[in-house]
């Protein structure tokens, strides 16, 4: 089958053609009759209400072993997790906190599904806002539909991605990681395409448009994952986006002005819309019924089908580029810039202290992009990676330390990601950060300056002079 990327892009009219045949020709697509996902872990974040709780419970309906519920309301959580365990009591249902429009909420997160699930077979990022009203968030300065549906979201997929290849199940399956789109993107003016930087562009109040917002998040997701899933294998990790298509009975629409408006989208949602069980049937296609054909597609209707038609274009390939550029140098400082000292603090080591796994896990992180396609810059980027982990030891010691610029964007987001994985100093783990040490400095002690005693030892007499 054709991915999205090699389709030829679709011209017909958003309205009437494409929202007709979403809403009352295509047909749904439900597991086969058999299908189990006994043994299997999945995570859902916002899966308190609407479309999530609905995707929660059709995957508990196939026999999921364990839900996780990825909620900003633990309350709202538990009450949905308490209607879950009535209905599938054979389940492990578990609601952890994720607030999406916080960047350390969501690193939180990340470490936490690291650190306590033995194993993770798929991710469905669904959490998303509508807003009537600009709001922006504060921690960050980016305006809040931008935020949670589109920067965060992707950073979640980033901080997945490697966790879900490892905890995938035994045996070789691919995870998933499906990521919510909206069928809208399909119908997308933006307007703001030509803005240089174009990411800080959507945080103006005065070009605010709830509507454009909305989709243009969802379509920065579409160009994000183009670039992405060059760097994913569908071996390790089949990665997608799905559409709902238009739903009615969920908690999307919260503040529309005045009881009119309200009035308005009832109707429309009662004579237009699908109910969650068809709506989020899409999500279970695209976990559960797809397969590596759909890796770095964008499914609507259970189908595969184009991006938006911008993508396909020369000003959209460029556009999709600085997409990804300003994506990667946001999520790379996590918020960096914006964060207060304390932030920063907890998330980075204050000493050059690493888990035996440290460099394998870099490494993993490294290979996991394809971040790397030339042995120069491997170098590159191993001894920008090993600056990182031995500076506070140099600066500890009052020396100035080396600092190798990473290559690229990407690989410096990568060493980011590793350095916020590291804590906790073993033996092991400093012997690893010694050899790599040694190795980039020719064998001389980064703190000395002299040749290491063991690996003087192990030099030929003949170039042990001039030696320290
Ligand atoms: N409904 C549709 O017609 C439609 C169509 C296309 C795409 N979609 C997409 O489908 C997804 C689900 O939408 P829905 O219709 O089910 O809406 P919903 O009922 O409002 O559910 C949205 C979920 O996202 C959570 N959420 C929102 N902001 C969050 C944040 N900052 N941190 C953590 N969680 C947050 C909400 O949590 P709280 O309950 O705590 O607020 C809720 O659990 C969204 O991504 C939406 O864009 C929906």
């Amino acid at each position: 089958m054709v991915g999205s990327k090699d389709l030829e892009p679709s011209h017909a009219p958003f309205f009437p053609n494409v929202f007709f045949h979403n809403q009352f020709r295509a047909k749904p697509q439900w597991p086969a009759p058999g299908t189990s996902l006994s043994g299997k872990t999945a995570i859902i974040t916002g899966g308190n209400t609407g479309l999530g709780y609905e995707a929660g419970l059709q995957l508990l309906d196939l026999d999921l072993s364990r839900l996780i519920l990825a909620v900003r309301s633990v309350e709202k959580g538990k009450a949905a997790a308490a209607k879950l365990r009535r209905l599938h009591p054979e389940s492990t249902i578990d609601v952890w906190e994720l607030e999406m429009s916080s960047y350390p909420s969501i690193q939180a997160f990340a470490k936490r599904v690291d650190s306590q699930l033995p194993r993770l077979d798929m991710a469905i990022l669904n959490a998303g806002v509508m807003r009537f009203n600009f709001q922006v968030v504060a921690s960050t300065g980016h305006e809040e539909i931008i935020q949670v549906n589109y920067l965060s979201t992707m950073l979640l997929a980033l901080l997945l991605l490697p966790i879900l290849k490892t905890k995938r199940a035994p045996g070789g399956e691919p995870a998933r990681l499906t990521i919510i789109s909206a069928a809208l993107t399909l119908s997308a003016k933006f307007p703001n395409r030509d803005a240089t930087p174009l990411l800080p562009s959507f945080d103006d109040p005065g070009t605010f448009d709830r509507q454009e917002h909305y989709i243009s998040s969802k379509l920065l997701a579409h160009m994000f994952l183009w670039n992405l899933v060059d760097h994913v294998s569908a071996d390790d990790v089949i990665v997608n986006l799905a559409d709902p298509a238009w739903v009615k009975g969920t908690e999307l629409i919260r503040d529309p002005r005045g009881p009119a408006v309200r009035a308005a989208f009832k109707l429309f949602g009662a004579t237009t819309g699908r109910t969650p069980r068809v709506g989020a049937s899409c999500y279970v296609d695209a976990v559960v019924n797809k397969g590596k054909e759909a890796h770095g597609c964008f499914l609507m209707s259970w189908r595969v089908h184009p991006f938006a038609a911008v993508l396909y274009t020369p000003e959209g390939r460029v556009v999709t580029q600085r997409v990804w550029d300003e994506t990667l140098a946001e999520l790379g400082f996590a918020g960096k810039s914006r964060r207060t000292q304390d932030d920063l603090d907890r998330s980075l080591p204050a000493s050059p202290i690493i888990q035996p796994n440290a460099i394998d896990h870099v490494n993993n992180v490294l290979s996991e992009y394809q971040l790397i396609h030339a042995s120069d810059d491997t170098a590159k980027v191993l001894r920008a990676f090993v600056d990182h982990l031995s500076g506070p030891v140099a600066t500890a010691s009052g020396k100035q330390p080396p600092i190798t610029p990473s290559p690229n964007q990407s690989a410096a987001f990568a060493i980011e990601l590793a350095m916020t994985q590291i804590e906790g100093s073993t033996r092991g783990g400093q012997k690893l950060l010694k050899e790599a040490c040694l190795r980039r400095d020719g064998k001389r002690c980064a703190v000395s300056g002299l040749i290491d005693s063991e690996a003087y030892k192990m030099m030929p007499p003949g170039e042990r002079r001039g030696t320290g």
